[in-house]
């Protein structure tokens, strides 16, 4: 299983104060040592994270592919066109949403999809798109023209998150799946099952496999069941533990430094 790092979260950090601090190149060199095979990162069109100059350094310093994810407005598409990342994932986009919250609506949006697979293609960009994982939308991503397609996992995240996490009992938990153990369960059960149904199919007609979103420590291992599947691109969760690992240490630096 190939892993991609997604580091937007280090620049949503440098860029709640705006300064250079935690450097993204940093976060990029980090992870390439410590074992990433891709980077992911985001250009969105309100800017919220990953700047273009973030995008022009990374593809230039990264030792890995990066895997640039985008929405299909042109002049974003105009930009991935010229920074030639080693790939392109198209994903859906709205201003007031926290993250990307569901997947390509392809059948709305289809000749703009269209339009800019072959605005990448002919920039020489493989497109993955991110889709939700049923049938038609994988069948409908082959003939869009997409050589991959990365399955939305947020969904079967929310529900393991609900089950087996502390998210039920925080500010953050999710309304809709406020429901008894049992029912939860067999809806865990139906996300599992159409991930791996969509990643066959997709695999059966020719398209690489890619999964993410909201994937942990805790619930990758039923993704890295799905033997289709072969890369996972990984962001929050990791950024997340990092703190973690390394906040005892950063304390720690910071009281010697203030002793007298
Ligand atoms: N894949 C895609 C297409 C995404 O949009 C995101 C979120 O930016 C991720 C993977 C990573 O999701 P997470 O940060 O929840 O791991």
């Amino acid at each position: 299983m190939k892993l991609g790092v997604n580091i937007d979260h280090v620049a949503v950090l440098r860029e709640a104060r705006k300064v250079n601090d935690p450097d993204i190149l940093q976060a990029l060199y980090v992870a390439c040592e410590s074992g990433a095979d891709q980077i992911t990162i985001h250009l969105r069109e309100d800017r919220r994270h990953i700047q273009d100059s973030d995008v022009t350094n990374i593809i230039r310093f990264s030792k890995v592919p990066v895997n640039l994810e985008c929405s299909i407005d042109e002049e974003i598409i105009h930009i991935v066109c010229n920074e030639k990342p080693h790939r392109a994932t198209l994903v859906p986009e709205k201003r007031e949403e926290v993250t990307t919250e569901g997947g390509l609506d392809l059948f709305t949006h289809a000749d703009a999809i269209k339009s800019a697979i072959g605005q990448l293609d002919q920039a020489s960009i493989p497109t993955s798109l991110f889709i939700d994982p049923t049938i038609e939308a994988i069948t409908h991503s082959k003939e869009l023209g997409a050589v991959m397609v990365e399955l939305h996992t947020g969904h079967f995240a929310n529900i393991y998150a609900m089950l087996h996490s502390s998210l039920p009992y925080s500010n953050h938990t999710i309304k809709t799946l406020e429901l008894p153990r049992n029912v939860l369960e067999q809806k865990l059960q139906d996300a599992i099952d159409a991930l791996q149904q969509a990643a066959k199919h997709a695999a059966s007609i020719g398209l690489e496999v890619a999964a993410g979103h909201g994937l942990n420590y805790q619930n990758v291992h039923h993704i890295m069941g799905i033997q289709e599947i072969t890369e996972l691109n990984i962001g929050q969760s990791i950024v997340a533990r990092s703190l973690f690992s390394g906040l005892d240490k950063a304390v720690r630096e910071m009281k010697r430094l203030t002793q007298r």
